[in-house]
C-alpha cells in the first residue's frame, strides 16, 4: 500500500515512524515533510495548502489512503476533493472541520447542545463589543472567530487590554478576516489537558491523556507559543474525570456533529480545562494535537494504520485501540527567539535513539548531506519509561545529547505533573 501523509511537522513525523510499523505499507510519502523525515518518507515538494497539487500527487502516483494531518488543509476541504478523486483519507471534511475553523460555530454547537465550556457572547460590529467589555467581568477572555495559528487568543488582565485586543482583532484585522467576528468568554480555572480521540462519527475512542505547555520559557512565562513541551498521561485526568468527559462532553459533541449533518471522522482533540465546577471544553480542534502527538503515538500499542483505515470506514465499535500503560515525555528543541524572530540554518547533530526514545523532526532541511533548522519548532525530543519521573529524566538526557547551537527549551516539561502526581 502507499500512504501519503500531508503536513511537514514534529506531528506527521510522529505519524509517519507510526505507520512505518504497519506491515501493509509499503511507501509512505510526506507532502510537504521536512528534510529531517527524509529517512522515514519520500518527500514530495507539494505544499500543504496547495489541494489541487496534493490531489495530482495522489491520483498520479495511486495513492490508497492519505492522512491529512493540518488544521489549513482539513479547514479547506483537502479531505472532500481527495475523497472526490477516489482516495481514502485520515481527516475530517470541511464541514465537520469547522469545529476548529470557525469559534463561533464551536461555542454555538456546545450552547445548543448542552456540552459544557464557558459563558460567551459573540460579536460582530466592534462598537457593541467594546460596550459589552465596560461591564464584563475581568479578567475576560477575547478570541479571533478563525484560525490564527494558535495565536487569537487573549486574556485580558484589565479592560483597557479587553478593550485593545478587540481593536486590533476587529480594526487594524491582525489575525486578517479571522477576527472579523470575536468570541468574548469567560475566563475559567483549573488545569488543562488535552484529549486526542479517534472517532468515526458514531464511535468515539479516546486516546492516552496528555499535558501541554504553551508558555515559551519555564514557570509558564513568556508568549504562547504551538506547545514547547507534553507528558503523558495527564495526572489530572483520573478515571473519574475521564468518565464524566465521555458522557458529558465526547458523546455529546459526536452526536451533535451528527446532527448537525457533520458527521467527524479522524482524530478530534479535546482541549479541556478542570475546573471546580467540572471539566469544560476550551477549545475543539480537528487534528491531532502538535506537541501532544510526539508524547500519545509513541504510547498507541494498536496499529496506527488499521485504526486510521477503520475511523475512515466507519468501523471504529470492531477496532481496539490499546495504549501502553507507561509514561511519556517530549521536549522541544526550538530556535533562539521563537514563537518571535529567529534565525534559521544551524546544523543539527542527533544522537542515537532506542527502543524507548524518539526524535521527531519538526522544522528542519537537508542541504549536502548536514541537517539545518528552518523552522521556530525544530525538533521533539521524546522518552517513553515506566514512570513519568524516568521519562521526564531521560527525555533531557536526549535532548542535551543534541547539536544545536541556536537551540533552545524550557527544562520544566512535566514538572507540573510530577507535582500533581504526589498529592
Ligand atoms: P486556545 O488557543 O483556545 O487553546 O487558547 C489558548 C490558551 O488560552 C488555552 O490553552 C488556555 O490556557 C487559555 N484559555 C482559552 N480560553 C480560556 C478561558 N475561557 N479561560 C481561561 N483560559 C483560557
Ligand atoms: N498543542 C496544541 C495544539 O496542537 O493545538
Amino acid at each position: 500500500m502507499k500512504v501519503m501523509v500531508v503536513g511537514s511537522g514534529g506531528r506527521e513525523h510522529a505519524i509517519i515512524k507510526k505507520l512505518k510499523l504497519s506491515n501493509e505499507i509499503d511507501e509512505i510519502f510526506a507532502l510537504p515533510g521536512n528534510g529531517g523525515m527524509a529517512e522515514d518518507a519520500t518527500l514530495v515538494n507539494v505544499g500543504a495548502k496547495d489541494i489541487e497539487g496534493l490531489v495530482k500527487f495522489a491520483t498520479e502516483n495511486s495513492i490508497d489512503f492519505a492522512v491529512v494531518a493540518p488544521d489549513d488543509p482539513l479547514v479547506l476541504g483537502a479531505v472532500d476533493a481527495l475523497n472526490e478523486a477516489g482516495i481514502e483519507c485520515f481527516g475530517p471534511k470541511a464541514n465537520a472541520a469547522i469545529i476548529e475553523g470557525s469559534k463561533v460555530f464551536s461555542k454555538n454547537l456546545m450552547k445548543k447542545y448542552n456540552i459544557p465550556t464557558a459563558q460567551y457572547e459573540v460579536f460582530s460590529d466592534m462598537e457593541t463589543a467594546l460596550d459589552y467589555i465596560k461591564t464584563a467581568p475581568i479578567p475576560t477572555v477575547i478570541k479571533a472567530d478563525g484560525l490564527a495559528l494558535g495565536k487569537g487568543v487573549i486574556i485580558a488582565q484589565t479592560r483597557e487590554e479587553a478593550e485593545d485586543a478587540i481593536r486590533s482583532m476587529m480594526q487594524d484585522k491582525v489575525f486578517g478576516d479571522s477576527g472579523s467576528n470575536v468570541v468574548v468568554e469567560e475566563f475559567l480555572t483549573g488545569p488543562e489537558v488535552s484529549v486526542l480521540a479517534f472517532t468515526d462519527g458514531n464511535v468515539v475512542k479516546p486516546m492516552i491523556s496528555s499535558m501541554d505547555h504553551k508558555r515559551a520559557f519555564d514557570n509558564d512565562e513568556g508568549l504562547n507559543t504551538g506547545g514547547m513541551g507534553t507528558v503523558a498521561p495527564n495526572p489530572y485526568y483520573t478515571s473519574a474525570v475521564a468518565e464524566e468527559c465521555m458522557e458529558k462532553i465526547f458523546l455529546p459533541t459526536i452526536r451533535a456533529m451528527k446532527a448537525e449533518g457533520r458527521e467527524f471522522r479522524g482524530c478530534l482533540y479535546f482541549g479541556l480545562m478542570i475546573t471546580p465546577n467540572g471539566p469544560k471544553v476550551i477549545e475543539y480542534n480537528c487534528r491531532f494535537g502538535d506537541p501532544e502527538t510526539q508524547v500519545v503515538l509513541p504510547l498507541l500499542e494498536s496499529d496506527l494504520f488499521t485504526v486510521m483505515k477503520a475511523t475512515a470506514r466507519g468501523e471504529l465499535d470492531k477496532t481496539e485501540v490499546k495504549f501502553s500503560d507507561k509514561s511519556a515525555c517530549c521536549v522541544i528543541l526550538a530556535s533562539k527567539g521563537y514563537p518571535v524572530k529567529y534565525e534559521s540554518g544551524f546544523e543539527l547533530t542527533l544522537p542515537e535513539t532506542d527502543a524507548d526514545s524518539e526524535i521527531f523532526v519538526a522544522g528542519a532541511k537537508l542541504d549536502g548531506g548536514k541537517l539545518l533548522s528552518a523552522g521556530g519548532r525544530v525538533l521533539g525530543v521524546t522518552a517513553i519509561a515506566d514512570d513519568l519521573k524516568t521519562a521526564v529524566e531521560n527525555a533531557y538526557t536526549l535532548t542535551d545529547k543534541v547539536g544545536f547551537e541556536n537551540g533552545f527549551c524550557r527544562r520544566d516539561i512535566g514538572q507540573r505533573a510530577l507535582k500533581a502526581e504526589v498529592k
